[in-house]
């Protein structure tokens, strides 16, 4: 089967069929994703946290993308592959063309994603007149937390008048979908009524066309607790741990390898070495 394109992407809103979007960060996670049918893989900035152990996405270079998606692209056929572009390497018209060029020529992926409203308007609509499909990103936007902290967005009046027409002004300027994250349930729904392109929701409830999560979060990767907006599917960490602390149980009181996992010799040559 051929791979998702934009038109498919539009055509499941359309038809009413919610997307499942997960990010993916390598070949394996990829080729994960793949068997499972996730139709949508994003290579999203998080991996600054969640792949290089970073306190925020801040320090994730235009380099450390176009080292990921390659991966993901690697282990992927079928799924759209949207990559973010980092902090700052869209602060102007410029900037964002020589950041889309390098992602997507040398990371391959087929449409980049930005954060920001109206004010990112003209970068988009540049982007997108160059063949690049760009997605927005609106509500917790993580790469302005120091501005905005990591919490609830659009909760009061002005502030979700104001997505709503940052919503619309993605669209406008050729935005072909837009993530929500974080922000009341019932202003995603508007938004994702309000406009034509799909939303992909994260904390933004069900009321958006698709939804996006965290591969570590939906996996159950990390102890602990998951954000709120994050459901663990699975606990894979826990798994994990288990398996290996067998692994490391049986070398150390030498169960393991067994000669499942040797390689013999014939018994002359044996003795040929022995008897030298
Ligand atoms: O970087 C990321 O993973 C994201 C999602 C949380 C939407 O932007």
């Amino acid at each position: 089967m051929r791979r998702m394109t934009l038109a498919d992407f539009q055509k499941m809103k359309d038809e009413g069929r919610p997307i499942a979007m997960v990010t993916a960060y390598d070949y394996a996670s990829a080729l994960i994703a793949e068997q499972a049918g996730v139709p949508a893989i994003l290579v999203g900035d998080s991996l600054g946290m969640v792949m290089q152990g970073q306190d925020t996405t801040l320090p994730v270079r235009v380099e450390d993308m176009i080292y990921h998606a390659r991966m993901v692209m690697r282990g992927s056929r079928k799924a759209l592959v949207v990559v973010d572009l980092p902090f700052l390497s869209y602060a102007t018209e410029q900037d964002a063309v020589d950041a889309a060029r390098r992602v997507m020529q040398e990371g391959g992926g087929q449409a980049l994603k930005l954060e920001g409203g109206r004010e990112i308007a003209p970068i988009v609509r540049r982007l997108t007149a160059m063949g690049v499909p760009v997605m927005g990103h609106l509500g917790l936007t993580p790469q302005a937390q120091h501005q905005i902290g990591l919490r609830a967005q659009a909760k009061e009046v002005q502030a979700a008048r104001k997505l709503l027409d940052d919503a619309r002004a993605l669209e406008e300027a050729g935005a072909f979908g837009i993530v929500l994250e974080v922000i009341p349930a019932d202003l995603a729904a508007l938004v994702s009524k309000e406009v034509r392109i799909p939303t992909i929701g994260i904390g933004a409830g069900a009321g958006c066309d698709g939804q996006v999560q965290v591969w570590h979060d939906v996996l159950g990767l990390f102890e602990g607790k998951s954000p709120r907006h994050a459901h663990r599917f699975a606990e894979i960490g826990a798994q994990m741990v288990g398996a290996l602390s067998h692994y490391v149980k049986q070398v150390e009181e030498g169960s393991f390898p067994t000669k499942a996992q040797s390689v013999s010799m014939a018994p002359d040559i044996l003795a040929a070495l022995t008897a030298e």
